[in-house]
């Protein structure tokens, strides 16, 4: 796949990494912006505040596949917009994710030597879900669906509650995972 990042920092930078080495052909933009025209998946990976000005540094994302990594902690998603990704997609008007924002960027290297696999909740266009399972299982996670991109909203409001639980327990970064009794 060829994939383009918007954002290079923790989480850009490491599926960047991650990618690259899963043979996937990665290109990443930074704060100068660029053009995506060449790219199958488009990430958006840069602080939640600084979106809107991200999307306009780039040429060519009409009608692109977006996988939104972004989170809001205290702040309200754009005006108009129930999530970050539903602006995302008012935008460029493409088949949008929201996925890897439930997870650490300091976590993402380890994943696939890790068993059972971490999960990786998402939600969003059905379009979506070939890319999404795939980036996902290539950098050893379980991809867990949660549904349409409807569902954004809770989705970010959730990495709140993540960061909550990680706080309260005191071990350092966390992955999750969700299975059947006879696999506990
Ligand atoms: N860190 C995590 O564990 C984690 C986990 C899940 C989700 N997230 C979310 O992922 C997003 C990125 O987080 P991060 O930790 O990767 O951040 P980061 O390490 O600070 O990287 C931010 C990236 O955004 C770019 N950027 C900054 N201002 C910009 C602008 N005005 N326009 C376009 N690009 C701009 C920076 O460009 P330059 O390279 O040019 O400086 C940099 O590459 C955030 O929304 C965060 O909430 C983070």
């Amino acid at each position: 796949m060829k994939i383009t990042t918007l954002g290079r920092g923790n989480i850009g930078g490491t599926l960047a990494r991650l990618w690259t080495q899963a043979g996937h052909d990665v290109t990443t933009l930074g704060r100068d912006g660029g053009d995506v025209s060449d790219a199958d998946v488009v990430l958006v990976a840069v602080l939640s505040e600084t979106v809107p000005e991200a999307l306009t540094r780039v040429t060519g994302l009409d009608g692109k596949l977006v996988l939104d990594a972004t989170n809001r902690m205290s702040e309200a998603p754009p005006e108009g917009y129930a999530s970050i990704a539903e602006y995302i997609k008012a935008q460029t008007g493409g088949p949008t994710a929201k996925v890897f924002n439930l997870n650490f960027g300091g976590l993402l290297e380890q994943a696939a030597e890790t068993s059972p696999k971490p999960g990786n909740i998402w939600v969003g266009d059905d379009e979506t879900r070939a890319a999404v399972e795939q980036l996902t299982h290539d950098i050893g996670m379980e991809p867990l669906h949660g549904g349409p991109l409807e569902l954004a909203s809770v989705q970010e409001s959730f990495a709140v509650m993540l960061m909550g639980i990680v706080a309260d327990r005191d071990e350092g970064l966390l992955y999750y995972r969700f299975g059947s009794p006879q696999s506990f």
